[in-house]
């Protein structure tokens, strides 16, 4: 069992605002005082830069900065440090694997992702598709969030990539990537397959190998870290083919005037001066969530999504549509209130100091899919409790009633 009164202790955000019901972890999560004091203490007492020098500070960040890259590799069953690549976030891990497979597509080669993605998982398939003449084919899904039934027809032998969630940041869906990989490779064994995973990691016990995919991208602060810390892994043969996304310091091994020799794996994609105290205080998010237990917190929040779930049903019916499936699977709930704006819906629920969000939350062509300009969602996290949801549903309560619903 969690315990969320033990839990909110560590979160410095409850100390001067203890009613406080933040239900916007999917956009980003509250941070414990651990990630916060390692932040601290980086600029208080170590703020050198890494690799660069023999005194004692800077071999310390180094050496901080290499143990949370072997955490990360740890947990998310990685086989080596060098596939473990420190970037900005999801966003920016997509870009660089999107960049990097360019070379290697022709036109005429086929892209295929899904409608429901979040648009760091589409749009840069989309541009890439359109620049270079790529076809670019999009699985459709039901208001479930079930892909279509015969999405295997859109993999063909000319499919060289297939970008997927493993949790859907809207849907509240979780995907059966090892199912779905296992089927995809059946067909055409060489689709490099991308799972952006920045809706799983903090809460779904995530091992990339037994996965099967190619390639796994998340953000820190979506899982109690920093933000401007992300993650891409990906197979070391396969970022082996991969050009650079970025050319400076740090990334190479020589430079003279004629040629660069590029540094090994994983430093030959992280140039320049990355956000060393994200990166050291991100190993506490790590062990924050392993003490925990990912299981735990996992269950806790789907949980509180389908007490939600049933609530919202319950009290309101025919006036609340829910997207996505009656079983829920993670800790999103995305839902309109027939006939009030969403914005509305979360300005007022802000009055009530509750936390959610409102609009399309990056993923337009879902929302245009489904026949909906914009939604509100609730994500409920370690920090959130059972009382947290009769909280948003008295208040939603309270909405319908100002709009006399
Ligand atoms: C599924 C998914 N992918 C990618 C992103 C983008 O993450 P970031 O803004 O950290 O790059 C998000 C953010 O909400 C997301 O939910």
């Amino acid at each position: 069992m969690i315990d969320v009164i033990e839990i909110k202790k560590d979160f410095p955000i409850f100390k001067d605002n203890a009613d406080f019901v933040y239900l916007d972890s999917t956009a980003t999560s509250l941070k414990p005082s651990s990630v916060i004091r390692a932040m601290s203490e980086y600029y208080s007492h170590y703020s050198a830069n890494i690799f660069r020098g023999v005194y004692d500070i800077s071999e310390r960040s180094t050496k901080e900065y290499e143990e949370t890259r072997s955490l990360v590799k740890e947990f998310i069953h990685a086989s080596s440090e060098a596939e473990i690549i420190f970037t900005r976030n999801t966003t920016e891990s997509i870009n660089l694997f999107v960049n990097g497979m360019s070379d290697r597509l022709q036109r005429g080669d086929e892209i295929v992702t899904v409608i429901s993605e979040h648009h760091s998982n589409f749009v840069p398939w989309q541009q890439l598709a359109q620049k270079k003449g790529l076809i670019f084919k999009i699985i459709d899904v039901d208001k479930t969030g079930t892909w279509q039934e015969d999405w295997q027809s859109l993999i063909t032998k000319k499919t060289k990539v297939l970008a997927t969630s493993h949790v859907s940041n809207v849907l509240g869906t979780l995907n059966p990537i090892r199912q779905i990989i296992k089927d995809i490779k059946k067909i055409n064994p060489d689709i490099v397959i991308l799972v952006d995973g920045a809706q799983a990691v903090g809460s779904v016990s995530v091992d990339v190998q037994a996965l099967g995919c190619d390639a796994y991208v998340f953000s820190a602060h979506k899982m109690l870290g920093p933000t401007g810390v992300g993650v891409l892994w990906a197979k070391e043969e396969l970022l082996d083919t991969l050009p650079p996304y970025q050319f400076g310091g740090e990334m190479i091994r020589s430079v003279t005037p004629q040629k660069t020799v590029f540094a090994n794996l994983p430093h030959r994609f992280e140039a320049g001066t990355p956000h060393i105290a994200g990166v050291i205080a991100f190993k506490q998010a790590i062990l924050y969530l392993q003490g925990k237990g990912l299981k735990k917190i996992y269950d806790h929040e789907v949980a509180l999504a389908q007490d939600f779930y049933n609530k919202l049903n319950n009290t309101f019916g025919k006036d609340v549509t829910i997207i996505g499936p009656a079983q829920r699977a993670s800790g999103i709930v995305a839902f309109t209130i027939n006939g009030v704006h969403a914005h509305d819906v979360a300005q007022i629920l802000n009055e009530d100091n509750i936390a959610v969000r409102a609009g399309h939350h990056c993923a337009m062509p879902l929302h245009d899919r489904l026949g909906v300009e914009a939604s509100v969602r609730a994500s409920f996290y370690l920090y959130n409790s059972f009382d947290d949801v009769d909280t948003i549903v008295r208040s939603l309560i309270k909405v319908r009633k100002m709009f006399n619903k």
